[in-house]
């Protein structure tokens, strides 16, 4: 299958790029920048030297050759390319916020008008694999609803309130230098961000509600001195006390058939570079706290964007994305 990156010269892109060198069906036959055209593309991602002899091009929904799409854009960008690429016939994968919500959510939560807004599958195979199957167009979620939502899941319908504190790496923001990924500004410290208002806490009241959340559903993200990862502590507050051997057997039953949720104490090492969920819970006092650790960008993006493009073609689910992680 021939498959095209929209969006290939960023970080996200470059991860599709790393990951599907080593799937079994797929084959990169076209690599977008807008700014590097004509630039090869390991000149930009040196680590795939070897692994692509691709040159970046500037091509758009009207021109591009491919049977998949995977559209690793800022939001708003991608839905100006999404409706031809459908139109065209070329099965798509958006990894941006655009597709994600309900229009209404979406237009308040981003602050913009959607100028071609159709309701799509949230890509959270784990939640939504029948959906996904055989789509011709999946929106993937945020990275940090990945690892939260994975992270409440499973008390969702049973809790009183969940609320999430994650700590992320700088990778999350792009490879868009800023005042805010600085090194000295981001190296040696610890810093909460939009404390009580990241735009990803709409997915994660929407797919937790889905499971019986009514209401109580809170976020705190902190910007931590490293590339990836995104660990997540969700305290679950419970209407009813559960003991510990009762939570264990929910995480245990819920996640029994899936490949890429393992239940060990997670550490952001032992997913790096890999498409796994770690999730490990403590029940006391009413409270059960749970511990999520993901890669940003795989789980939390491309490694979950080619896990659903492997549901919609009819793949293996874990081709490409059978690679270990890196411990220490
Ligand atoms: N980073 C993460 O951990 C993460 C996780 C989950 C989801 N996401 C989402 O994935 C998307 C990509 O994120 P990223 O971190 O890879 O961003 P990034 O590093 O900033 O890369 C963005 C890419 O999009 C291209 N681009 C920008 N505007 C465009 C436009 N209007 N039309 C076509 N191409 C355009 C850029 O290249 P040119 O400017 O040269 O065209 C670049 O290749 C975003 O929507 C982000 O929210 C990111």
């Amino acid at each position: 299958m021939e498959i095209a990156i929209i969006g290939a010269s960023g970080y996200t892109g470059g991860e599709l790029l790393r990951l599907l060198a080593t799937h079994s069906q797929a084959q990169v036959v076209c690599a977008t920048s807008r700014k590097l055209d004509g630039t090869p593309v390991d000149r930009i991602h040196p680590h795939l030297k070897g692994f692509t002899n691709l040159t970046f091009r500037n091509l758009d929904a009207d021109t591009i050759d491919a049977d998949f799409a995977f559209l690793a854009v800022p939001h708003t960008a991608a839905m100006q390319h999404v409706p031809r690429l459908l139109e065209r016939g070329i099965t798509t994968l958006d990894l941006s916020a655009d597709y994600r919500l309900p229009l209404e959510v979406f237009e308040k939560t981003y602050g913009v008008k959607h100028t071609a807004y159709f309701p799509a599958p949230y890509g959270l195979p784990e939640l939504h694999r029948d959906e996904i199957r055989n789509a011709q167009f999946v929106a993937c979620p945020g990275c940090f609803p990945t690892g939260a939502t994975l992270a409440g899941a499973p008390l969702a319908g049973k809790a009183r309130a969940i609320i999430f504190d994650s700590k992320t790496g700088v990778s999350g923001a792009g490879n868009s230098p800023s005042e805010v990924t600085h090194y000295p500004n981001v190296g040696d410290s610890v810093v909460p961000y939009k404390w009580t208002s990241h735009r990803h806490l709409a997915e994660m009241k929407m797919e937790l509600g889905k499971l019986g959340l009514q209401s109580g559903c809170y976020f705190t993200p902190h910007l931590v001195p490293m590339n990836r990862g995104i660990l997540t502590t969700a305290h679950i507050l419970m209407d009813t006390p559960i003991t510990q051997e009762e939570v264990t057997t929910m995480y245990q039953e819920f996640y029994r058939d899936e490949y890429f949720v393992r239940l060990q104490k997670p550490s952001l090492a032992a997913v790096r570079g890999t498409n796994f969920c770690d999730i490990s819970c403590e029940s006391s006092e009413g409270r059960v706290v749970v511990v999520s650790a993901i890669d940003n960008l795989v789980k939390g993006a491309s490694g979950q964007a080619i896990q659903n493009m492997n549901l919609m073609c009819g793949f293996r689910e874990n081709d490409g994305l059978t690679g270990i992680g890196l411990l220490p």
